[in-house]
């Protein structure tokens, strides 16, 4: 069985605004294994953004338990969130929020100030991770020299410049053309696939959704309904136990059958996830 990076057990969020509260969670559970790749539907304040904002340490939940990485986060002091938020979290926006004034380097670079690395160090590993997500030769580029899919892709290796524990992305494709749309999110299928890295996506795009290899349905702050997408198809299954493999090892670890790693199918976007 693969290990639980993410727990959620009974989170509630309430806000009050004025004498009025609004439930924008209401008891909500849910476990995330390390490796998968999960998208979050449902319909304009559903509670998306809030239960994004709550499992990476942005908000804290009125009520229940956030275990990530083995660590109950709901109650930590801000100081503590800090830590976590850039050491085990990488955060993919719908505006990309790269700085204007620093080029794709350095803004890969940011997270990994302070970080006990050497500037050298924090540098090789920038590039490093533009050159995964495509960018290699466009490392000197401010943001306004990159396309949006480009910068898009910067935001993508940002997010991953600490090894973080999960990707969490909230509408990572909502200001993309369809074109741009279809390669972030082969490019986080990839990243899932070959490294794998944990993503939970929040969406408003059936397309980009049924990419995932998990689709949960939130509806007035509550997970209603779930369902598997195409990318449960490029998992290696065992050929031999049918056991589900760690994406980044080629041996079953179940009954020691070697498997070879698949590349993410090229016939995206067959089935559309309709929203509720
Ligand atoms: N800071 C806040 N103060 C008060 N109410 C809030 C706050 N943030 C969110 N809400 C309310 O909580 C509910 C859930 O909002 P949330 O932003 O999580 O929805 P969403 O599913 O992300 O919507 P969208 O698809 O439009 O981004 C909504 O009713 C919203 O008005
Ligand atoms: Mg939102």
């Amino acid at each position: 069985m693969s290990e639980t990076v993410l727990k959620v057990e009974g989170v509630t969020k309430v806000y009050t605004l004025g004498k009025r509260n609004v439930h924008a969670l209401s008891n909500l559970n849910l476990q995330v294994k390390k490796g998968e790749f999960v998208a979050i539907m449902g319909p304009s304040g559903s509670g998306k953004t809030t239960l994004l904002n709550i499992l990476g340490c942005i908000d804290k939940p009125t009520s229940g338990k956030v275990i990530l990485d083995n660590v109950g986060v709901a109650d930590l002091p801000e100081a503590e969130l800090y830590k976590i938020r850039r050491n085990k979290i990488g955060f993919v926006f719908q505006s990309f929020n790269l700085l204007p004034y620093l080029n794709a380097r350095e803004n890969v670079e940011l997270p990994m100030e302070n970080n006990g690395k050497s500037k050298n160090e924090r540098q090789s590993k920038a590039k490093e991770l533009l050159a995964m997500v495509g960018l290699s030769g466009r490392e000197e580029h401010r943001p306004q020299r990159l396309s949006a899919g480009e910068q898009q892709r910067v935001a993508i290796a940002r997010a991953l410049a600490n090894d973080p524990a999960i990707i969490l992305a909230d509408e990572p494709t909502g200001n993309l053309d369809n074109k741009n749309k279809q390669e972030i999110v082969k490019l986080l299928a990839n990243l899932n696939l070959t490294q794998g890295t944990t993503i939970i996506l929040v969406t408003h795009d059936g397309q980009v959704a049924s990419r995932t290899e998990r689709i949960l349905f939130l509806s007035d702050g509550k997970i209603t309904r779930e369902k598997n997408g195409l990318h449960l198809a490029n998992k290696l299954m065992c050929p031999n136990c049918g056991n589900k493999l760690p994406t980044t090892e080629a041996k079953c670890p179940n009954c020691g059958s070697i498997s070879n790693i698949k590349e993410p199918s090229n016939s995206l976007f067959e089935e559309e996830v309709a929203e509720d």
